[in-house]
């Protein structure tokens, strides 16, 4: 039996309380709904010329944030907040642009800063007097390290407002209206250069605005599973697994709720690093019992990729093939109703873009989560709400290993990025073996957690080298390791030269094929993560 394609979808955000976080376009807006979020606070992100009063009041939220911005509000036509919002008795935190909008349309005066009143990076914050919003932090006199990051600057206060905290380029760096519990920053709080921003947010949120603080992984777990249970009914759910954190997050959570209606998908692209189809078979068919179909489709992908070198070109070869592969997988299940996806929210929101026109496409990315509607099943999107984060903290509500979780990512299109030029199946071996053992010696380091994502690269370039007495001619191997948030951007990790040449002497020694290893030291922008 199939529950009808109109069962409704229970909201389970509805059971908690809601803030409302409107965005003016800042780069760091997601930011802010993750310390909200860390607080125990359930919290959603419009662009602030979608937000009505209609929909603001139909979401119902206890308190507002109002984000930075690109803007400045001493310009015609800058992004205002609708008038109605400071009318609704709720608690307003405005930063940096959501500060100076909501001071100027409150009555208060904004000056675009010449020079003088600028201020970007570190900065002091004097406390002068006490508020509610600083309760517990931070006292009257204290001296107090912020984040600043704006051209403009509060002049002149609207009727109800106190100076809480000044600094030097921002007179009204902390102020608040404490009656009508209006307060605005003009440093940035949600960044954790300011060491007490978190805090203060957090004040904001549960007792300013009295959240309770029940958005929790574990009361998520439960009220997920029940919202699947209802939207799936008695259907058939296949759900593609990559080995990354949120397929596999994903699946178990399926699988807990529905048990074996749900059959999991493993498409061996023959792509895939040493022992990573095993780690992935042995984790869902063995030691959770899920049905899965573990398809080794290497021998297809690597006949599609023969001579290809373009890496666009890669990139698409592999998209196709894979959804061609899936779609007989799927058939092998006798027919779904449902694909789970693990579509994340930062996938979902809609961010204010004030440069305009579609932006260039660096790379056409894929994964099992990029597989178009054509396949005309219903989607299965339970992790849409949350952040990364959060989906490996679901896993551990989940009871999940904890490597497991915290697996580095590893791209769609796997290692045929990481090769510029021709793939082989000999090319392939050597990277999975230098792979393995740059990994092995990051892990014994203590160092993989430190690191978003690192992964050895084979180079299509041969030098002379010398082994014992004989002359070599052998393969590059690049190495790649950064920092990041998001993947957006990121930093080239800082290894000591010993670590590096521990890692150099071991690849040459026992990766027959590479006899010279290099080390990528370019952030992003202005390179990528991957290479290809
Ligand atoms: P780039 O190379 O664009 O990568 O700086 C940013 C992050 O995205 C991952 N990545 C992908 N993930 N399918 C994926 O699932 C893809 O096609 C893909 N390309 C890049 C990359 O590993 C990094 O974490």
């Amino acid at each position: 039996m199939t529950l009808s394609a109109a069962s409704p979808i229970p909201d389970i955000t509805k059971n908690h309380d809601h803030i409302l976080i409107l965005d003016f376009g800042s780069q760091v807006t997601q930011l802010i709904a993750r310390r909200v979020r860390e607080s125990g606070v359930y919290c959603e992100i419009w662009p602030f010329n979608q937000a009505d009063m209609d929909k603001i009041k139909a979401y119902n939220p206890k308190g507002i944030i109002l984000s930075g911005g690109p803007c400045s509000v001493t310009e015609k036509g800058s992004p205002r907040v609708p008038q109605g919002v400071f009318d609704l008795g709720l608690p307003i935190f405005g930063i940096c642009y959501g500060q100076q909008v909501m001071v100027q349309q409150l009555g208060g005066v904004v000056e675009a800063g010449e020079s003088e009143g600028r201020e970007f990076g570190r900065a002091y914050v004097d406390v002068v007097d006490v508020s509610p919003i600083t309760k517990n932090i931070w006292e009257k006199g204290a001296h107090e390290q912020v984040w600043m990051s704006h051209g403009d600057h509060v002049a002149k206060l609207p009727a109800g407002f106190h100076i809480i905290g000044k600094s030097q380029g921002a007179p009204f760096a902390l102020v608040g209206d404490d009656a009508r519990k209006f307060y605005g920053v003009q440093f940035h709080p949600e960044v954790v250069h300011t060491p007490h921003g978190r805090e203060l947010l957090k004040n904001f949120t549960r007792d300013i605005c009295g959240c309770k603080g029940d958005w929790t992984m574990n009361a998520f777990k439960d009220e997920a599973i029940a919202k699947i249970r209802a939207q799936v009914g008695g259907g058939k759910v296949i759900c593609g697994l990559s080995g990354g954190v949120d397929s596999s997050v994903t699946a178990v959570l399926l699988h807990e709720a529905i048990g074996d209606q749900l059959t999991c998908i493993y498409v061996d692209t023959g792509l895939m690093r040493a022992g990573e189809s095993e780690q992935v078979v042995s984790l869902f068919k063995n030691h959770y019992n899920i049905p899965l179909i573990h398809e080794d489709a290497s021998k297809i992908f690597l006949h599609a990729l023969d001579g290809v070198k373009d890496p666009e070109a890669k990139r698409k070869t592999i998209g196709k093939l894979f959804i061609e592969v899936f779609d007989e997988c799927k058939k092998q299940v006798g027919g779904a109703d449902f694909l789970a996806q693990g579509t994340l929210y930062p996938d979902v929101i809609e961010s204010v873009s004030f440069t305009g026109g579609p932006s260039v496409t660096i790379k056409s990315h894929h994964n099992v989560g990029g597989l178009p509607d054509h396949m005309e099943l219903q989607l299965v999107e339970p992790l849409r709400e949350l952040f990364k984060d959060e989906v490996r903290d679901l896993g551990r509500a989940l009871g999940m290993p904890e490597d497991f979780i915290k697996r580095h990512p590893f791209p769609g299109p796997g290692l045929a990025i990481r090769m510029p030029g021709e793939i082989t199946p000999e090319k392939l071996e050597i990277l999975r073996k230098a792979d393995m053992v740059y990994l092995e010696e990051i892990r014994n380091a203590g160092l993989y957690d430190a690191i978003w994502q690192a992964f050895a690269v084979l180079l299509p370039v041969q030098t002379v080298g010398v082994m014992g007495d004989a002359r070599t001619y052998d393969f590059v191997c690049a190495l790649r390791a950064v920092t990041s948030v998001d993947g957006m951007t990121a930093d080239y990790y800082h290894f000591d030269h010993e670590f590096l040449s521990r890692v150099s002497t071991r690849i040459i020694n026992e990766v027959k094929g590479i006899n010279r290893v290099v080390y990528d030291i370019t952030s992003k922008p202005p390179g990528t993560i991957e290479w290809e």
